[in-house]
């Protein structure tokens, strides 16, 4: 039975947390959802899925050891077991561009503002208000480092994730990728941005 979400707590990962999150990712951006996905595609990644975990492993750690300023990695659990995260998110300082810009502009101005990435929350935990609940501890966050915008990136074809940034007042800045959507037929890569 699902739930409330006011039931999941959010805080700071440590070092403990580094297996629970590295599943979380690979199972949200390298496991397809996709009932087309036939026989040999499922095998493969069966095989790499080992692989890719210990990479995301290995980076997680690395980022985690690295004691930058202005980096946070938010994790959500449920009492039912308080030590295993059940979603996460990263913050960090990226520069992004002042004014929202056309590809092909040359010299934009840009600066640094923190910005979220590898937000996920594990299939079978989906559609609580978890990755609600983590954004709006990032805002937190980031106010206590004293900004007041946040920013991300989003695929144009991630339609979950569309939704719940636009729900919660995330706004397009800029669109990337340009040239690899006419050549490739890859989805544009969106900059979305809150200002709180
Ligand atoms: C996108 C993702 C983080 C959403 O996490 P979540 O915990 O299920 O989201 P929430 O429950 O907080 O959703 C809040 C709102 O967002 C919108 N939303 C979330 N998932 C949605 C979906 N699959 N379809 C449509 N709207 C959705 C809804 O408006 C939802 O409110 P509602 O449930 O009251 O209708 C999750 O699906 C995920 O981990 N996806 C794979 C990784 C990924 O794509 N990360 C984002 C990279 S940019």
């Amino acid at each position: 039975m699902p739930s409330p979400s006011s039931s999941f707590t959010i805080r700071q990962a440590s070092s403990r947390d580094v297996g629970y999150v590295s599943d979380i990712l690979t199972e949200s951006f390298y496991r397809s959802t996709d009932r087309q996905v036939n026989f040999l595609q499922r095998c493969f990644t069966d095989l790499v899925y080992p692989i890719l975990r210990y990479g995301i492993m290995l980076d997680l750690s690395g980022r985690f050891g690295d004691k930058t300023p202005c980096y946070a990695c938010l994790v959500a659990t449920h009492p039912a077991n308080k030590f295993q995260a059940i979603a996460s998110l990263e913050i960090c300082m990226r520069y992004v561009p002042v004014k929202p810009y056309r590809e092909f502009w040359l010299g934009r101005e840009m600066q640094q503002y923190p910005y979220v990435f590898n937000l996920a929350v594990h299939p079978q935990w989906r559609r609580r208000g978890v990755a609600k609940q983590l954004l709006l501890a990032a805002e937190q966050t980031v106010k206590q480092w004293g900004f007041s915008r946040l920013y991300m990136h989003v695929l144009e074809d991630n339609h979950p994730a569309r939704h719940l940034y636009d729900r919660i007042g995330y706004r397009q800045h800029s669109q990337e990728g340009i040239v690899n959507y006419w050549l490739m037929g890859r989805p544009k890569k969106l900059l979305l941005q809150k200002k709180f």
